[in-house]
């Protein structure tokens, strides 16, 4: 019998490395002759992995994480016509049919078919339709030929697969955050938060033109981080308001677009950085967006936080200042990334030398078995992305 391990989720605050389930092509008692088993090659820890791991949402104990995967296909479905065994494919977090009408239209993020609660879906993912995660050896992947993307030459590819890896979610998530708030070549941006996804998204401006680039958080390694590659920062736990820090930067205190890379853990400004403030984010993005800019928001929000800090936070109510929004035209694009939208052109930018996504988010290659502690690590503001190699294939 084939053996798999993976990272379970226990309780708030643990995560442990089980033996799971080897996978099959199986949906339910149903034979998946779409489907591919992969032998994953590299699954990364993610912020979204952090929500549930901190009791933040109702993820049930037992949970096996991850949907940050690429792997080589070991095994594929009667079905699966343009996957070869042995190919090297990198897997968008999104599941999708390839079918429904959201699927047609490009909107994997909300597939019809994979989640019977509510469209959308991912692996390992609190009320993402119960697919098992990929923080592990082996994990099946269904709808194969419309899901993977195939990497084109796989030595080639082993060589940047510390930047590929970055293609099943934050790359895209990042660049997302900042085609939808609309980042031009010029334009003057503010992200807010330096974590993975924000750090991806500041890169993704400088890919996209941008003329400044100003990323905001309270750890001053992850600012550190973002300076590395050209960013501006602003340290929010200053006196100062994140209009006037902007003012000092660039001579007024308006930006053009603002992408929020927090979402509904967000921390409150200057004296309350220590204290979680659930619409900040969003309502500093109106105070400095200018009148007609747009605010792109891939930091989640949820429908269900038992960490909240009320009952209309428990919700994912929130008190946002609408009201301004409305008065500056702004646009607002909130969601989950469709990862496929944009992942095939980001790989070439990566085979090309365009972006060096590795170094701005500072990868770290652990093994599975330091899995546990690399999700400690990222919990206390690490300026890393941890990278799980589970087989050991990552090259030094
Ligand atoms: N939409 C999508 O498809 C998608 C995909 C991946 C991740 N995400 C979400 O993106 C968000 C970021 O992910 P990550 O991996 O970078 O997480 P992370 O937790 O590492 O980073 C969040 C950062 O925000 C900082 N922060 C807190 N309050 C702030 C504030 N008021 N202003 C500025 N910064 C503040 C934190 O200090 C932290 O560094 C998460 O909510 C994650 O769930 C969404
Ligand atoms: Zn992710
Ligand atoms: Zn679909």
């Amino acid at each position: 019998m084939a053996t798999n391990r993976g990272i379970a989720y226990i309780k708030p605050g643990i995560v442990e490395v089980q033996n799971i389930a080897f996978p099959e092509l199986a949906l339910g008692d149903r034979k998946c002759h779409h489907g591919v088993i992969l032998k994953i090659v590299s699954t990364n820890i993610c912020g979204s992995d952090q929500h549930m791991v901190r009791g933040r949402t109702t993820a049930p104990e037992g949970l096996i994480l991850g949907h940050e995967i690429t792997g080589l296909v070991l095994e594929k479905g009667r079905d699966v016509e343009y996957l070869e065994v042995g190919d090297l494919v990198s897997v968008p977090f999104n599941i999708a049919c390839g079918r429904c009408r959201n699927c047609k239209e490009q909107q994997t993020g909300i597939c019809l078919n994979v989640n019977d609660a509510r469209p959308g879906s991912a692996y390992g993912y609190v009320d993402m339709g119960g697919w098992i995660g990929g923080q592990a050896e082996y994990v099946m992947v269904p709808y194969a030929d419309f899901n993977l993307l195939k990497f084109p030459n796989k030595d080639q590819a082993m060589e940047k697969i510390r930047d590929l890896t970055l293609l099943s979610d934050i790359l895209p998530t990042g660049y997302h955050g900042a085609v939808t708030a609309g980042v031009k070549p010029g334009m003057v941006v503010y992200v807010a938060g330096a974590g993975p996804v924000g750090l991806a998204c500041a890169a993704s401006c400088h890919l996209l033109g941008a003329a400044v680039v100003i990323v905001g958080d309270m750890i001053p390694e992850r600012l550190a981080q973002a300076r590395s590659f050209g960013c501006e920062t602003v340290d929010l736990r200053k006196d100062a308001t994140l209009g006037e820090q902007i003012e000092q930067i660039v001579g007024i205190p308006e930006v053009d677009c603002t992408v929020d890379c927090v979402g509904f853990e967000a921390k409150g400004h200057g004296h309350g950085s220590d204290t979680e403030q659930p619409a900040t984010v969003l309502n500093a993005a109106m105070e400095v967006t200018r009148a007609g800019g747009g605010i792109g928001i891939p930091g989640l929000y949820v429908t269900g936080d038992p960490g909240g800090i009320d009952d209309n936070a428990k919700v994912g109510n929130l008190s946002i200042r609408i009201g301004l929004g409305w008065a500056k035209s702004h646009h607002f694009h909130t969601g989950q990334c469709p990862v496929m939208t944009y992942n095939r052109d980001l790989m070439q930018a990566i085979l090309y030398d365009k972006i060096k996504i590795a170094d701005a988010v500072n990868v770290q290659v652990i093994s599975l078995d330091e899995g546990p502690n690399g999700y400690k690590d990222f919990d206390h503001g690490a300026a890393k992305k941890y990278v799980i190699d589970p087989h050991g294939m990552i090259p030094a």
